[in-house]
């Protein structure tokens, strides 16, 4: 069924590849998204069919993307349209997927961006959840690959975002300024992440590690080494009260 799914998704992406690279990277995200959201809806012991729903809302998770990309050449839904949405539209059209999986996969789609889940039913609710992280954790590893992070300016991180982070906070969009706040506002997400298992891929793969020693700049690297301790500490929190 899930291979199904992926033929469908492969299918439909086909007609997009014309618009080059950023559709490529776009089809290539997602079905790393589908393969973290298995391997986190395993470490959940969830049952056959939660798993499944899991992997199919990592799949189309970011279906809107490519009419997005069509239509506005953007990826950024502030300058075009909410990708969640969009996706959960394209969704209700095109059939993809099984009748009782469709209303958990499609409202995980449309929430899975969204600032907050209010309004999202609770089954839903697990199944965005796994997204959000499994987002998340690929968005860590593009950074730690150097894809995905310009840093031009040679920038520090500014105190709003520090103050954000020593809260052990996910970075507001809004406090942003500087390159090195874009860079900090990624190193945020281990903030924001739902599931302990989440958290523990993304030590072991060693991400945060990974992207501070992609930026020199010393008076950068010492911002680092206090968000490096908040990391430590929230993660070593979490893995206590997981005991
Ligand atoms: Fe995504």
């Amino acid at each position: 069924m899930f291979d199904k799914a992926v033929k469908e998704f492969l299918d439909y992406t086909e007609n997009y590849k014309y618009l080059g690279k950023p559709i490529l990277l776009k089809i290539n995200h997602t079905l790393r998204v589908a393969h973290l959201c298995a391997q986190i809806a395993q470490a959940l012991n969830l049952d056959f069919n939660n798993q499944n729903m899991a992997k199919l809302a990592g799949l189309f998770h970011d279906i809107g993307r490519f009419e997005q990309f069509k239509k506005y050449h953007t990826y950024a839904d502030k300058d075009s349209i909410d990708h969640g949405d969009l996706g959960y539209e394209i969704l209700k059209e095109k059939v993809f997927i099984d009748k009782d999986y469709e209303k958990t996969v499609f409202e995980a789609v449309k929430y899975h961006n969204k600032y907050n889940l209010d309004g999202i039913s609770d089954r839903s609710k697990l199944i965005c959840e796994i997204v959000r992280d499994a987002d998340k954790i690929d968005i860590l590893y593009l950074d730690a690959l150097d894809k995905l992070i310009t840093y031009n300016d040679n920038s520090l991180i500014s105190d709003k975002v520090m103050e954000q982070i020593n809260h052990q906070k996910q970075v507001l969009h809004t406090n942003l300024k500087t390159d090195a706040d874009n860079i900090a506002l990624h190193l945020s997400f281990v903030f924001d992440i739902n599931f302990l298992s989440s958290l523990k891929l993304i030590k072991k793969e060693k991400y945060i590690m990974q992207i501070m020693d992609l930026y020199p700049n010393k008076e950068l690297q010492q911002q680092f080494a206090k968000i490096k301790t908040n990391i430590d500490t929230y993660i070593e929190k979490r893995e206590k009260d997981a005991r």
